[in-house]
């Protein structure tokens, strides 16, 4: 099999390639194993015969289970990524951190006095911080954790909601920090302060759930209850779906009675 051909067979996330796919040595937990080039790391590690019963998930980059930590052959440099989005590569020494035993304080969020004072109380640890820069350096996401930690150590919590959004609770942060912090953790108690106190209500929401309080959908819901695992499968195959490419706003189902 030619180079270009081999790489228009062997793309994407497949665990059984074609004959002649080329593999590479990677090491899981100090064991070398040969892997197709092209998998993912958690693909690659079921190739090889992990099962993953923790550490997995969405497989999609956005649940937060799959951290992993690797250094490449020849590099003191520690890098981080999620093993369902990161692709192998040659002599990759690979951990997996499905788990990070950080401090979580407890709270009831309805009864919270919305302000910073309250998150610096529950996460005293935020003040440890010496701003090294190590937590932003290991997240996956390129949240700049250090900056919205900073934020809240000045009190704004809307900029920390705001800058910390795209995290997906991994914990990577966490591990890397001299500090102790949780800073996920701090981050999300933020981010629930400023979507319940702080950010103005969607009115289209509120109607929403009110709709959904009349038992509009119990009906529906109710068949789906009812439906064997082929019916099911039948409908999903059979749903109406929005093109991929549709640009915002232009695309309306013809069949609207669940809208
Ligand atoms: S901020 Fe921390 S927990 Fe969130 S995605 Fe980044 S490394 Fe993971
Ligand atoms: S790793 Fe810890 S100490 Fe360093 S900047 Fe991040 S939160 Fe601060
Ligand atoms: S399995 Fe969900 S982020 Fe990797």
């Amino acid at each position: 099999m030619s180079e270009a051909q081999h790489h228009q067979v062997a793309t994407g996330d497949r665990a059984i390639l074609p004959e002649g796919a080329r593999t590479i040595p990677i090491f899981v937990m100090g064991k070398r194993y040969e892997v197709p080039e092209t998998l993912t790391i958690m693909k690659a590690m079921e190739y090889v015969g992990f099962k993953f019963l923790r550490g997995c998930g969405c497989r999609g980059g956005i649940c937060g289970a799959c951290p992993t930590v690797y250094r490449k052959e020849g590099e003191y440099k520690l890098r981080f990524g999620l093993a369902c989005q990161t692709v192998v590569e040659p002599n990759m020494y690979l951990a997996q951190i499905p788990f990070y035993p950080a401090n979580r304080a407890p709270y009831n969020l309805d009864e919270i006095n919305p302000v910073a004072e309250t998150i610096h109380s529950l996460y005293p640890e935020i003040f440890r911080c010496v701003a090294c820069n190590s937590c932003t350096k290991a997240c996956p996401m390129g949240v700049n954790v250090l900056d919205y930690i900073s934020a809240l150590k000045q009190g704004d919590i809307e900029r920390a909601a705001h800058l910390s959004f795209d995290c997906i609770q991994c914990g990577l942060c966490a591990s890397r920090c001299m500090g102790e912090l949780p800073q996920y953790h701090i981050a999300q108690l933020a981010r629930r302060i400023f979507g319940k106190y702080i950010q103005a209500g969607a009115e289209h929401l509120k109607a929403r759930v009110a709709e959904i309080e009349t038992g509009k959908y119990d009906p529906t819901l109710g068949n789906l209850q009812k439906m064997s695992h082929d019916e099911l499968e039948k409908l999903y195959k059979e749903r109406e779906r929005e093109p991929d490419l549709a640009p915002p706003g232009t695309w309306w189902p013809q069949d609207a009675q669940y809208l």
